[in-house]
């Protein structure tokens, strides 16, 4: 199952694995996959500690970062990360803001404790992804950079470029694809509707052939909806040269979710996620709760476009991480549809060598129909 991206990056498995949280990339990079931090929700300080930490726990493994810099967002071109907040502050409605307080009130989540306060503005903005990127090329460890929600600046490929790093974005389209292609992207991560975090419309079996057809012969990972070599198998069947995977570690042993979230995510099936823009502004796939529901009930506020949604609901998301238990009806439950089949929490480890195993188990049986042909 070694691919081409495989020889390039110096691993052994092409599963890459997307997750906030660093015991996560190491366990996955020192198991033969590529572990990918995402660095959107850390201040670029905080992400050199864990750059810092992940280093000393892969040895000579590589590992991958994931930045958000989105086509389009509101307060695009202002590169100065204090005017730009400022600006944004002054553009959220007082009414979205006592909307969200209500509602956590109302399901007696507690209040941070005096004085902390939610970052507001993440690193979803040019300006604030900036120092994110720069951080992230003081790592020799780190062989691969993502950026999700559009095709990065090109200034942001030429520099990650310059350093023989590969560089990548996500789409959901076959036109996002190829304007990847066209911005000399090295390779493109199609993600299916199904899905966890943000994602587009169109289901991963009908998208992934027509993205590797379209960008051809760039490599193309497969994702969404990807919980088992089975999966995986037909990923790689249609060409793929590798699957990049998110839910799934969501749940396993060396993630940080509280143990309530992860108990949300075991007791979900596959019909419980909903795409909704009510906690980032753009839509975004999670658990069906309380709070997806009432954004989207008649007389209610809209949610504002990003970034300006997540300055409201920021304080939600520290609340209800930090108050798992007594918050999963208005937590932010980020997951794909493959939910379903995430019912107990294993090991890093064990959930490559099933992946693994399986992917191999689907091509013999393969083999063996075509024997009898
Ligand atoms: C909790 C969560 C957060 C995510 N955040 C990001 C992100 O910040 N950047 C990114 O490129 N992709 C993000 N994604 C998408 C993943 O990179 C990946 O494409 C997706 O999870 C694949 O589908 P799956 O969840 O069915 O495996 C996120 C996914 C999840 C589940």
């Amino acid at each position: 199952m070694r691919t081409e991206i495989c020889e390039k990056l110096g691993i052994e498995f092409p599963i890459f694995a997307f997750t906030h949280c660093r015991d996560v990339v190491a366990a996955v990079s020192n198991a033969g996959g590529l572990g990918v931090l995402g660095a959107v929700g850390f201040s670029a300080e905080q992400l050199e500690i864990e750059l810092d930490w992940i280093d000393q726990h892969v040895g000579d493994k590589p590992y991958g970062v994931d930045i958000v810099i989105p086509g389009k967002y509101e307060g695009k071109g202002e590169t100065d990360v204090a005017k730009l907040e400022k600006q944004l502050r002054d553009m959220v409605p007082e009414e979205h803001r006592a909307f969200a307080k209500k509602l956590l009130a109302d399901h007696g989540v507690p209040e941070l404790p005096e004085g902390e306060e939610a970052r507001q503005l993440l690193g979803w903005t040019a300006a604030t992804a900036g120092p994110l990127v720069e951080n992230t090329l003081k790592h020799p460890k780190v062989k691969l950079v993502a950026n999700a929600l559009g095709t990065p600046p090109a200034d942001v490929v030429a520099e990650i470029q310059a350093t023989g790093r590969l560089v990548g974005a996500l789409c959901g389209s076959v036109k996002h694809a190829i304007a990847h292609k066209e911005a000399g992207l090295d390779f493109v991560i199609a993600q299916g509707y199904e899905g966890g975090g943000h994602t587009g419309e169109i289901g991963s079996i009908v998208l992934w052939p027509q993205v590797i057809d379209a960008v051809a012969p760039l490599p193309v990972l497969a994702a969404g909806g990807i919980g088992n070599g089975r999966q995986m198998a037909a990923a790689m069947a249609m060409g793929a040269a590798g699957v990049w995977t998110g839910s799934l570690w969501l749940a396993v042993e060396e993630a940080e979710s509280p143990p309530a979230q992860k108990q949300s995510y075991f007791d979900a099936t596959s019909a419980d996620t909903v795409r909704s823009r009510s906690w980032t502004g753009k839509p975004c796939r999670m658990l069906r709760n309380d709070w997806t529901q009432a954004w989207e009930s008649e007389g209610n506020p809209t949610p504002l476009g990003m970034p300006l949604q997540y300055m409201v609901t920021a304080d939600a998301v520290a609340r209800s991480h930090r108050y798992a238990d007594k918050a999963q009806k208005v937590a932010f439950n980020p997951v794909g549809q493959i939910v379903g089949v995430m019912n107990e929490q294993r090991s890093t480890r064990e959930v490559i060598q099933d992946l693994v195993e399986g992917y191999l188990d689907a091509t013999e049986r393969l083999n063996k129909l075509n024997e009898n042909v």
